[in-house]
């Protein structure tokens, strides 16, 4: 049996655990939609609450929920109508429809990994100066690259594809009803920047943070919910005085980047690049890339975006969006540097950097578990992030055990998401929680009735500890500060 990639084991255990379901599986699933389960969800929200919590529980900036449809004009302003394109490009033989820039990308990186590292410089060079179709369209042709399922060179001519997903408002479907699912959350948050500042008495410079659903039609969607069809962002938008955007974009790369890192994320599999090639609103970008089983990806954006945006609103709404400096009456329209990281994409890279298989060392007490050089798979999630954060287990089904045991998760769970599991013996029910990342499993045993003590044992260590009863949730309150 041909073994399976890591990606496809974390895929298999997302599902069979309940963190992530195929979109209407049951009629054979919707390419590039992907439904959070029980445990998921739960992820996906702490993950959430870390970003809002650090981005906004703080004197500088704000929240808002703007709405997901938006006046058309929005996306005129913000450049998307003319320019939220991706070159399309399609095989005559095997019919696949490919990304232009992916395919040539594709191709560098097989240059580089043969070693032909000249030739790879080279058409990277050419894909980084390709605007018009023609220009990917000559790299491809000219480099003789190949359908990757037909082997084939015969292929259409390329075509920009509009990213947007339209539809209408109100029973008629014309022109003057068009409007879009927002393919970004930022434009809900420059749309608001007069109302937040003068609501909030903000001065600048100050930011104002959203976290909220975003849908972009990708010509191919890949890696499970690395690129998806509908996904969630977190952005940010920190509105500065001109002249000072180089302090403040570093500035905000490192705290992102420490945003990771506080909350477990491997140092060796994280790192920042440097945009080779600008968006249409960037003066300068970074990326935070994650190494995920298929390489570095990009999970948040940083970018210098200028005062394109709040200009731009201003030329086509004929609303002033300027500020007004009180002390040095100076007027200027700010300029801005924002964050921009997907829920979705990073819920994936924080999945992939807690997945560890390992061979116990120390099994002692984990009776009916892996024995001693048997693996286990675990998830080390930050205690912050993990799902359920405890699992009671009563030894045994007796004895006042399960009484003693049950009272503990109800008083537990008024403040946490923990379990309960009296099914099998205690090792392999330490194995389901090592599984979905608990950090705590609490035991209950014969000595708990008489001294008030139950066993904690910790999922990374596998050590375990005695305390008493009444301390555990102070005890996990320690954990999650
Ligand atoms: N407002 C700027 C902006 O949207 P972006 O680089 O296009 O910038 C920001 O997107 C982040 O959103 C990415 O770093 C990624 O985490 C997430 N993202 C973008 N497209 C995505 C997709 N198709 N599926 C999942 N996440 C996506």
């Amino acid at each position: 049996m041909a073994q399976q990639s890591t990606l496809d084991v974390i895929v298999s255990l997302a599902k069979r655990r309940g963190f992530v379901f195929q979109s209407s599986e049951i009629y054979g699933g919707l390419n590039g939609c992907w439904d959070y389960g029980p445990l998921g969800v739960e992820l996906l929200k702490n993950l959430k609450e870390e970003w809002w919590k650090a981005m906004t529980y703080r004197d500088d900036i704000e929240g808002v929920d703007a709405s997901i449809l938006m006046h058309p004009r929005v996306w005129e302003a913000s450049g998307h109508v003319a320019n939220f394109t991706d070159p399309m490009i399609d095989n005559k033989q095997s019919k696949g429809r490919y990304r232009a820039d992916t395919l040539i990308e594709d191709y560098i990186a097989k240059l580089e990994k043969n070693g032909k590292t000249q030739k790879a410089q080279h058409v990277a060079a050419r894909l980084a100066a390709a605007r018009e179709p023609e220009d990917f369209y000559n790299i491809i042709v000219e480099e003789e690259i190949t359908d990757p399922v037909s082997g084939t060179k015969d292929w259409t001519p390329v075509r920009y594809f509009n990213l947007m997903f339209k539809t209408f408002v109100g029973p008629v479907e014309d022109t003057n009803s068009v409007v879009y699912l927002r393919p970004e959350t930022a434009q809900g948050i420059f749309v608001n920047f007069k109302n937040v500042m003068e609501s909030s008495r903000q001065k600048v410079p100050f930011g104002i943070a959203q976290i909220g659903k975003a849908f972009r039609n990708e010509i191919n969607t890949k890696y499970f919910l690395f690129r998806t069809r509908e996904f969630e962002q977190m952005e940010m938008q920190y509105f500065i005085k001109p002249g000072t955007e180089g302090e403040q974009f570093e500035r905000w790369r490192e705290e992102r980047l420490q945003w990771f890192l506080n909350l477990g994320m491997k140092r060796e599999s994280l790192r920042l690049k440097p945009h080779d090639k600008l968006a249409h609103y960037a003066a300068a970008a970074a990326d935070i890339e994650f190494m995920f089983p298929f390489g570095w990806g990009e999970v948040e954006g940083i970018h210098s975006r200028t005062d394109f945006d709040l200009s731009n609103h201003e030329k086509f709404s004929g609303k002033k969006l300027e500020y007004i400096d009180t002390v040095t009456k100076e007027r200027f329209v700010p300029y801005v540097i924002e964050t921009s990281v997907g829920a979705s994409r990073s819920f994936m890279a924080f999945l992939c950097n807690a997945y560890d298989v390992e061979k116990v060392k120390n099994a002692a007490n984990e009776e009916g578990g892996a024995g001693e050089g048997e693996e286990r798979t675990v998830l080390r999630f930050h205690p912050r992030l993990a799902p359920v954060k405890a699992a009671v287990f009563p030894l045994v089904k007796k004895d006042g055990m399960p009484e003693f045991a049950d009272k503990l998760y109800r008083d537990l769970q008024k403040s946490f998401k923990v379990d309960y599991d009296e099914s099998g013996a205690v090792g392999r029910r330490y194995r389901r929680q090592d599984e979905i990342g608990t950090p705590f499993c609490l035991t209950v045993d014969g000595d708990s009735l008489t001294d008030n003590t139950v066993t904690v044992r910790h999922r990374d260590s596998m050590q375990q500890e005695r305390i008493n009863a009444d301390a555990v949730k102070e005890y996990i309150w320690k954990a999650l500060l």
